[in-house]
């Protein structure tokens, strides 16, 4: 993605808030604070464009938090020694997310297959970060939580590997380094991302020095496997490199990964021996759209089996074996995971239509059982009055720490050091405000009202030219950029794409909790006035 550095437009001047040697005067600091709540509160009125929730209250319970340091640091299922934390409601969090997403319960003598998990500090890019990085040392062969060897030596795989034929005819039970003579490949993973995703994800590839299919295919100089058949619908030729291969997988025109390319680039590198790490998408950045990750993964076992990669023997440390997957599957649910469990829900009773008759529910969480992590913001579909975010994944997936700080009192399980402690309390409030059903009336009026705006959007736009578009069960809606000062007063988040091979600057807006008719009404209006729809 080129990156363009536009002069960006503030109303707010730095000046208002300048500090220095001096204690501030009265004067000035009640106007800069006066200053700031006008401007703030005045955009939060008309936001739409962001995937952010501002129907938020927080100050009424909580506002006496703001005076203490909460702090979460270090593992929340130990309380450690820094005491001023939320740990007791953080982990209630935890539990709700876990059986929300169909994630084990944690039994009060530990299994394997219980869910872990933590709140994060940052936003979702923090739970993607970490899912990945988790995906790579697991991949890796890196040592996990759990010690395999203690328990039990596995003797035998699983029976699915027996009952497969592996094409690479790896040696299992020997030793790590004549495993590592026979195949070069087989603690190198290689990652699978569309290019939908967002741009968190090519960081933390970066970040995390991760071999994307992209660039191990350049490096190496692999010719593309993808024949046209391979690629969506009116894929455009921009998004290949100069080498032909894809720079990411192509998604289809709604947003979602196109499966089958996902597919043939992922039997590419399975073939040479490579751990497969994937990134899904469950609630796309620019257009909401969820890859059906169920069927993806169906497709993508049997290859996954046919060469050696469903599972396999790792020798993590000297003379220790464990047995584990050739794959990490993240699902990156920023938005998605928080409302579309609600929106199943309201599918099965009939409180919204299916789109097509043969619509089927992407299902996204653990009932699949090769997911390995899922992550969430909070922000987003929630609302928070900071970035925050959930990872959830299963005691059997975590690595080992690096090490253990007795300073904490507490394993070092996380990614950061401290970790906002207030955060629990955001999620807290919300869930604990709202019934399972409520939960399922709110995705309802939200469905329903980013209809409305689509259908209103679409019937001003008579000459077919302004690119309106709704994902299914999306709740932004695209369409072509407005004018500066409405990507101003709205908030809009604009984006260059391209279609057909022609470049095409896009913008959206997101029905979020805090919209009303008024305000959707108010935009088109708005749109109205600055002659949009004559295009
Ligand atoms: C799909 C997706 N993943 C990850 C992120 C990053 O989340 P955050 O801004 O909470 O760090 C976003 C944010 O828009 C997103 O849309």
């Amino acid at each position: 993605m080129d990156i363009k550095l536009k002069k960006s437009k503030t109303v707010l001047k730095d000046e208002l808030f300048s500090i220095d040697n001096k204690k501030m005067s009265k004067a000035k600091k009640e106007k800069a604070l006066s200053e700031l709540h006008g401007y703030e509160f005045g955009q939060k009125k008309t936001f739409l464009g962001y995937q952010i929730n501002e129907k938020i209250d927080y100050k009424t319970n909580y506002s006496d938090y703001l005076n203490i340091s909460l702090n979460n640091v270090g593992d929340p299922f130990t309380d450690g020694n820094l005491t001023t934390n939320t740990k007791a409601v953080e982990r209630e969090v935890l539990k709700y997310y876990a059986k929300l997403w169909n994630n084990k319960t944690r039994e009060p003598e530990l299994q394997k297959d219980d869910f872990w998990g933590y709140i994060v500090s940052m936003g979702c890019t923090e739970a993607n970060i970490f899912g990945l990085l988790s995906g790579r040392d697991y991949l890796e062969g890196k040592y996990l939580l759990i010690d395999g060897e203690k328990e039990k030596r596995a003797k035998k795989l699983s029976k699915s590997v027996q009952d497969t034929e592996c094409l690479i005819n790896y040696n299992l039970l020997s030793s790590y380094g004549k495993i590592k003579d026979k195949n070069k490949n087989r603690l190198h993973p290689i990652a699978f991302y569309s290019q939908d995703s967002h741009y968190s994800i090519v960081k933390a590839m970066e970040v995390l020095k991760i071999s994307t299919f992209n660039h191990e295919a350049s490096d190496k100089k692999y010719t593309c496997p993808l024949n046209e058949k391979n690629y969506p619908k009116n894929f455009s030729k921009e998004y290949l490199d100069k080498n032909k291969w894809p720079k990411e997988v192509p998604s289809n025109q709604d947003g979602s990964v196109h499966i089958p390319a996902l597919v043939k680039l992922i039997e590419f590198f399975a073939s040479k021996g490579h751990p497969i790490l994937i990134c899904f998408n469950y609630g796309t950045t620019f257009k909401g759209a969820y890859d059906d990750v169920k069927s993806a993964v169906e497709q993508i076992v049997p290859i996954l089996k046919k060469y050696g990669l469903y599972e396999r023997e790792i020798e993590y440390a000297e003379g220790k074996f464990d047995i584990r997957n050739g794959f990490w599957f993240h699902v990156d649910g920023a938005l998605g995971a928080a409302y579309m469990p609600f929106i199943e829900e309201a599918l099965k009773q009939n409180l919204i239509e299916k789109p097509n008759k043969n619509y089927q529910f992407p299902v996204f969480d653990f009932r699949i059982k090769e997911v390995h992590s899922i992550s969430m913001s909070g922000h987003k579909w929630i609302g928070s009055p900071w970035p925050s975010g959930i990872y959830m994944s299963k005691v059997k997936y975590q690595l080992k720490p690096v090490d253990d700080p007795m300073y904490i009192g507490c394993p070092d399980t996380t990614f950061a050091g401290s970790r906002n402690g207030f955060s629990a309390l955001v999620f807290w409030e919300y869930l604990s405000n709202r019934s399972y059903q409520e939960h399922v009336e709110q995705v309802v009026k939200i469905e329903n009202l980013a209809q409305y705006t689509y259908d209103k959007l679409k019937s001003l736009d008579r000459k077919d030219k302004l690119w309106i578009q709704r994902t299914t069960f999306a709740l932004t809606i695209r369409m072509k950029n407005p004018i500066t000062n409405l990507v101003f007063k709205y908030s809009l988040s604009e984006e260059e794409l391209y279609v057909n091979g022609k470049k095409r600057q896009y913008a959206h807006i997101y029905i979020m909790s805090h919209v009303t008719k008024e305000l959707i009404d108010s935009f088109i209006n708005d749109l109205k006035k600055s002659g949009y729809f004559e295009g």
